[in-house]
């Protein structure tokens, strides 16, 4: 029974649990292993690397319009990740899949919905409709309590700020071509910024509808 009996082990739990030092050392070692056995497969696995079949690139207005949704903080209210349970697909359709969000740099998932979940808004209004909204909710959501863009409407597009996005987009695997960043800046002159934004909301979740 006696510890003095035993022979002497080099490795005793009692060290660790006595030792804050080596505890936190151990610590932060298992969950960095358990981390990477988590993480790091998903970088490899087909399903969460390769778009799904009909997910393009945004093309160069779409992703000026994506930036004006971020600008304006849009995520602060609306998510994009429609979750797989009857009472969201029923509302939004299908449920995002990760190959759906492959050339999303940030992704725009979120989880606040002060507002409806948009991952699958493309197509579901016209683009007429969503210019009226934009201008004011109210107009066509009597009870929305929205705020309205009205100077989108206004503020027309730089056209020399698409190329750096695209190429820095290419860097990170967006497989744009040197043609379509060469056609970036004619694709979105004398566009406004609510043209590029309403282009965006227009092509989400579109793949699987
Ligand atoms: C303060 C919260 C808030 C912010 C910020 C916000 N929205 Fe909304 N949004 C709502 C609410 C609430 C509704 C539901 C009522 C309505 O349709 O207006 C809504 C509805 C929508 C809809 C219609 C969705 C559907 O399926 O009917 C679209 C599209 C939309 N918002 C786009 C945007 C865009 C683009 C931005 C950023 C420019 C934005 N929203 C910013 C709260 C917000």
């Amino acid at each position: 029974m006696s510890q003095h009996n035993n022979t002497p082990s080099t490795f005793s739990h009692e060290k660790i649990e006595t030792s804050n030092f080596l505890m936190i050392v151990l610590i932060l070692l298992v969950i960095a292993v358990g981390g990477m056995v988590e993480i790091v497969p998903l970088f490899f696995q087909k399903s969460t690397t390769e778009p799904v079949k009909g997910v393009q690139p945004y093309t160069a207005l779409q992703l000026v319009g994506r930036d004006v949704y971020i600008r304006e903080g849009c995520y602060n209210c609306h998510s994009q990740m429609i979750r797989p349970f009857r009472a969201e697909t029923l509302r939004y359709g299908h449920y995002s899949v990760a190959g759906e969000f492959v050339y999303d740099h940030p992704f725009q998932w979120g989880s606040k919905r002060t507002g409806p979940d948009l991952h699958r808004v493309g197509g579901k209004y016209s683009d007429e409709w969503h210019r009226i909204h934009l201008n004011n909710p109210r107009d066509v959501v009597p009870e929305s309590n929205m705020p309205a863009y009205s100077w989108l409407d206004k503020a027309v597009v730089d056209p020399s700020v698409v190329a750096p996005r695209m190429k820095a987009l290419r860097t990170v695997g967006v497989p744009y071509t040197d043609e379509q960043i060469a056609q970036g800046a004619d694709e979105v002159k004398g566009k406004t910024e609510q043209d590029a934004l309403v282009a965006y909301l227009q092509s989400l979740g579109r793949a699987l509808k």
